[in-house]
């Protein structure tokens, strides 16, 4: 494979750029009526319109050939058959699989694993029964009323956001918190209030080595075990989501109780696996199992349609396009659905710590942006805070937009303002509001035409940005499950292009390491040890502070 840079189609890509330059989506919505349809896109209940977007026809064929000659469809081929795309730790990368059906079988190096997976999903099930029927109880016999799913970084943001999201849907019987810093105002927080005989707690750790996540967990134990005094009351409230079963047994829980996945499922993959217990337990099986249906139903079409039609493809591209080509840094992600207010959080670490890489497959440093940095905040609280800079700011920021048709809490017309908002953003984006317009308006106000003249350079709206609109039914399970593996194969397609490996992530090693020497000097009878000046600084002031 050819670097990225002395592909055909990126020669052809720049030039397209540069004639480009210019290009207003207002003149191509004037002159093409039916620019929306063309550039729109529906899956079930899912539409994606990318109509207002700096693209052309032309632009698509350039993306969709860039596409082909980065071998997108043989590497998307690879990932489901289970090939070693994640060669830096020589893995497979199969979340597709968890929501997979169980036929036709697939083996992974040497292992049918399909059966592994259907074996681990009836335990989590026997689980989830159980406890929402009473049979799983306490030690002192009390049913369960409360789960606290102890994890960081993919064994909690996923989870933690499609509990959240869907809350609507959860048992009554159970409640479920989560609890992933290691700051113990985190956990102390959670456990005011809860009580020991009717609490379960779910440590959720791939590694099972996370200092986070061990640490919470030893304290969680330690909380329990002074109100039951009774070693044996740990089989009863502590459960363990994880691949490692040494460190699962070591921490003190029976592997009976350990629910398993694969060193095949990433971590920020990984909802879909044992690590959707929590999810399970929250809102009941059969929610669960449509959150994976509405996924598999998207990873079919992922690797099923041709490129043009595919939404992952299509927004993967339209994300190249921008970065490399029009040179912006970051993307916005506006859920006009409150009920989405953890999925920012959670694309940050899917998007981020996948394509946050600088080394390509040739192992060499790239000479072009990858990964984007993903920001944002449900609207419309975003439009009261930072949508001035999408509007006004010097930068372009392309951006996701997405809302429901319908709500399922509607209050008075609330929803229809909502969703009149979050059209309403887009267009503002697109149209803009010229200086002739401002300037009438501020005379028609009575403003004397010098004065006019001088402020209304201040409340021009350049328009012409960027936006994607992605529009759904209703936030239901299968809804949800179709949306986080669009974003997974988005991600997924940016990565092919680039070059890299979406799915390591050593670059959280660094601090990990350095962190051990750092808390070992923060002792004052101890060395301060070899650091920077600044570093050195900070630790005696520390020292001194607390002395
Ligand atoms: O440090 C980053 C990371 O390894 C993430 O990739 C992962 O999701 C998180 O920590 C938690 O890891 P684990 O599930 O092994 O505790």
């Amino acid at each position: 494979m050819k670097a990225l840079k002395q592909l055909p189609a990126w020669n052809v890509l720049e030039q397209h750029y540069r004639a480009m330059r210019r290009f207003d989506m207002r003149d191509a919505f004037r002159d093409d009526p039916r620019r929306f349809e063309r550039l729109s896109l529906r899956l079930g209940s899912v539409l994606l319109d990318y109509s207002k977007n700096r693209i052309t026809p032309d632009t698509l064929t350039h993306l969709m050939q860039l596409a082909r000659e980065s071998a997108l469809e043989s590497q998307r081929e690879a990932m489901f058959s289970g090939a070693h795309i994640n060669f830096t730790e020589q893995r497979a990368v199969l979340h597709t699989a968890l929501r997979a059906p169980a036929h036709p079988p697939l083996t992974v190096d040497g292992v049918e694993i399909r059966q592994d997976i259907a074996d681990a999903l009836a335990h989590m099930r026997q689980f989830v029964d159980a406890l929402h029927q009473g049979t799983w109880r306490g030690h002192t016999g009390k049913p369960i009323r409360h789960v606290v799913n102890i994890g960081i970084g993919g064994s909690d943001l996923g989870p933690a956001m499609v509990c959240d999201a869907l809350a609507q849907y959860a048992v009554d019987s159970v409640r479920l918190h989560f609890v992933s810093n290691l700051d113990p105002a985190h956990l102390s927080a959670t456990l005011a209030g809860l009580d020991p005989e009717t609490t379960l707690f779910i440590i959720a750790s791939k590694t099972f080595t996370t200092l986070e996540t061990l640490a919470n967990a030893h304290s969680a134990k330690a909380w329990l075990l002074s109100a039951l005094h009774d070693p044996a009351a740990v089989s009863r409230h502590f459960v363990a989501l994880s691949t490692n079963t040494q460190a699962v047994r070591a921490f003190g829980i029976d592997p009976a109780n350990m629910f398993i996945f694969w060193d095949w499922v990433g971590g920020r993959y990984s909802l879909w696996s044992a690590i959707g217990l929590s999810i399970a337990l929250a809102l009941g099986w059969t929610h669960f199992q449509a959150l994976l249906d509405g996924a598999h139903a998207m990873d079919q079409h992922f690797r099923n349609a041709p490129l043009e039609a595919n939404l992952p493809v299509v927004l993967g591209m339209l994300g190249i396009w921008y970065a490399n080509f029009w040179g912006t840094d970051t993307h916005g992600i506006f859920p006009y659905d409150q009920r989405l207010r953890l999925l920012v959080p959670f694309l940050q670490q899917l998007d981020m710590e996948s394509n946050g890489k600088n080394v390509s497959h040739a192992n060499r440093r790239v000479n072009y942006n990858t990964g984007p940095i993903i920001w944002g905040a449900p609207g419309t609280n975003g439009q009261h805070a930072f949508f001035e800079l999408v509007h006004q700011g010097t930068r372009l920021i392309p951006t996701d937009f997405l809302v429901a048709a319908i709500n399922p809490t509607p209050l008075a017309d609330q929803h229809e303002w909502l969703l009149a908002n979050c059209l309403a953003q887009t267009e503002a984006l697109l149209k803009g509001k010229s200086r002739a317009v401002v300037e009438a308006e501020l005379v028609a106000q009575g403003m004397p035409r010098r004065d006019a003249r001088a402020l209304a350079p201040h409340k021009v709206f350049p328009g012409n940005r960027p936006s994607n609109t992605l529009l759904y039914q209703t936030l239901d399970p299968h809804t949800l499950g179709m949306l986080i593996a669009l974003y997974e194969h988005k991600v997924f397609v940016q990565g092919v292009i680039w070059q890299i490996n979406s799915f390591d992530q050593w670059g959280v090693e660094l601090g990990k390491q350095l962190a051990p020497p750092i808390r070992h000097a923060l002792d004052p009878d101890q060395p301060a040890g070899e650091h920077d000046g600044s570093t050195l600084g900070l630790i005696a002031d520390i020292r001194q502070r607390r002395a």
